[in-house]
């Protein structure tokens, strides 16, 4: 077998590019079954010069009625300045019709090229790029790609809640991950590892939110980061990187490396599948994501998209290319930035006031990047009486006017937890305030009733 290398390593030692035999033993039997779409798969062929095509049923698009799309959008930097947008021409054209199943070319290679430059990563070194309907869309599919029914999984807990039903679904054993302030715990992860029963088959993925994670806000550290990819090598599962949060990383300290650009450090790539989202930083309702990784898998996705949905939306996709190409990549970071410093100082005045109304009642740590505050509530003195947060949270502060979601919901095994999630990316400062002190009267109330019972 010939193992492709490119580039540099750590020391000036040459990367290996995992081949594509490798994913062999990662692709789930419903990737490996799948047949390629019979007419997308010659859609290339469409393209080449002097071929007269009779191969799509693609409607014609002289009966289509939209004659332009118009958008207007804040430019980076300057709130004043609006630029108009206009979405015409052949760029319309490709908007209102079928395209390639892995993206409309002019965003997939705009994307690509912010992945190479923000991840340091070279093209041609086995990884490319799938635009999908949002994050979500596509770790579902590469869970459809990469895990069998009954298959044990590696999931980072507490974990997105949003995960756990598609691991369910597919009757997974789901291996909980502790995770601390540092992010994933690595002596957990080796020791699940280490001890893993002789001849039962090892997780193949770990599931992790990098930066800002949904529930916990963590921001996992670099030493965290090295050790979960030496273990990836070691016991050879690959690293599933959600990484919605990455651009609204808001920490006094220079951001860290994803997963994604730290891999060539080991002297070797193709572990890493990072998921992006627009969602936090352009719209959550125009729904695009993308994934960046192995080639074998991003064709296993594009092969599942290319059934269930044929492709992203061309429309919206057309607009996300007009925005991002109005600002340039300089004007992305600009806005990136803007947003991420928006939070922040939704953070502090979070923070302030839950420093003013739960003091004592609760802990917490102080989330570096993301939406959410995770912590924990402190209702007695005593360590045995369990403190159940969603009797607390669905019913009583609920009827105390206030709502936030239960820890329980993050957790994998579903058990009881104290700890509770509160998103601060929409509160007004007024709201905010409100918010606390009413959680505050029915956490009071309820340490009063539980020393009384006691
Ligand atoms: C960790 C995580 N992953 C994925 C998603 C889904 O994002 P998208 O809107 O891109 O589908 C979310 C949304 O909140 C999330 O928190």
């Amino acid at each position: 077998m010939t193992v492709p290398t490119t580039g540099n390593g750590i020391n000036g030692t040459a990367i290996k590019v995992l081949p594509a035999s490798f994913y062999d033993q990662y692709l789930s039997n419903a990737a490996k079954e799948r047949k390629p779409s019979p007419i997308r798969g010659l859609f290339p062929l469409e393209l080449e010069p002097g071929v007269i095509s009779m191969l799509a049923g693609k409607p014609n698009s002289a009966t289509f009625p939209i004659t332009s799309i118009q958008v207007t959008s804040r430019f980076p930097g300057d709130p004043t300045k609006e630029v108009p947008l206009t979405v015409e021409g052949p760029a319309l054209a490709e908007a209102l019709q079928y395209s390639a199943t892995v993206g409309i070319p002019s965003l997939v290679t705009w994307l690509t090229n912010l992945q190479s430059t923000e991840h340091h990563r070279k093209q041609g070194e086995g990884w490319r790029l799938s635009v999908a309907s949002g994050s979500q869309d596509a770790f579902y599919k590469a869970i459809t790609a990469l895990i069998n029914d009954g298959d044990s999984v590696l999931v980072e807990t507490p974990a997105y809640a949003g995960v756990i039903p598609v691991y369910e679904s597919l009757h997974c054993e789901m291996i909980e991950v502790p995770t601390d302030e540092k992010g994933i715990r690595t002596d957990a992860l080796r020791s699940i590892l280490e001890s893993w029963p002789a001849g039962k088959p090892k997780p193949r993925t770990l599931y992790t939110v990098p930066y800002g994670s949904n529930p916990t806000g963590i921001t996992a550290v670099l030493e965290r980061r090295l050790e979960v990819l030496e273990l990836s090598r070691q016991h050879g599962f690959l690293i599933l990187e959600d990484d919605p949060y990455y651009y609204l990383y808001y920490g006094k300290a220079a951001r860290l490396p994803s997963y994604f650009s730290l891999e060539p450090q080991t002297g070797e790539v193709g572990r890493v599948l990072r998921f992006d989202s627009l969602s936090k930083i352009l719209s959550a309702g125009i729904r695009i994501g993308f994934t960046t990784g192995p080639i074998p898998i991003l064709n296993a996705m594009d092969g599942h998209t290319a059934s269930a949905n044929l492709q992203t939306s061309s429309l919206t996709q057309a607009i996300t290319f007009a925005v991002l190409d109005s600002w340039g990549y300089d004007g992305f970071k600009t806005h990136t930035n803007i947003v991420s410093e928006f939070y922040c100082q939704k953070r502090d005045v979070f923070e302030a006031a839950m420093q003013r109304h739960l003091d004592g009642l609760a802990e917490w740590s102080t989330p570096e990047a993301g939406m959410f505050f995770w912590f924990k509530l402190k209702l007695s003195d005593d360590p045995s009486d369990e403190v159940d947060s969603q009797a607390i949270i669905r019913e009583k502060a609920f009827k105390g006017g206030v709502l936030a979601l239960p820890g329980t919901v993050f957790l994998p095994s579903g058990s009881k937890t104290a700890y509770v999630r509160a998103a601060f990316s929409l509160l007004g400062e007024k709201d905010v305030d409100e918010a606390l002190r009413r959680l505050r009267v029915v956490l009071l109330k309820e340490r009063e009733d539980r020393a009384q019972k006691a």
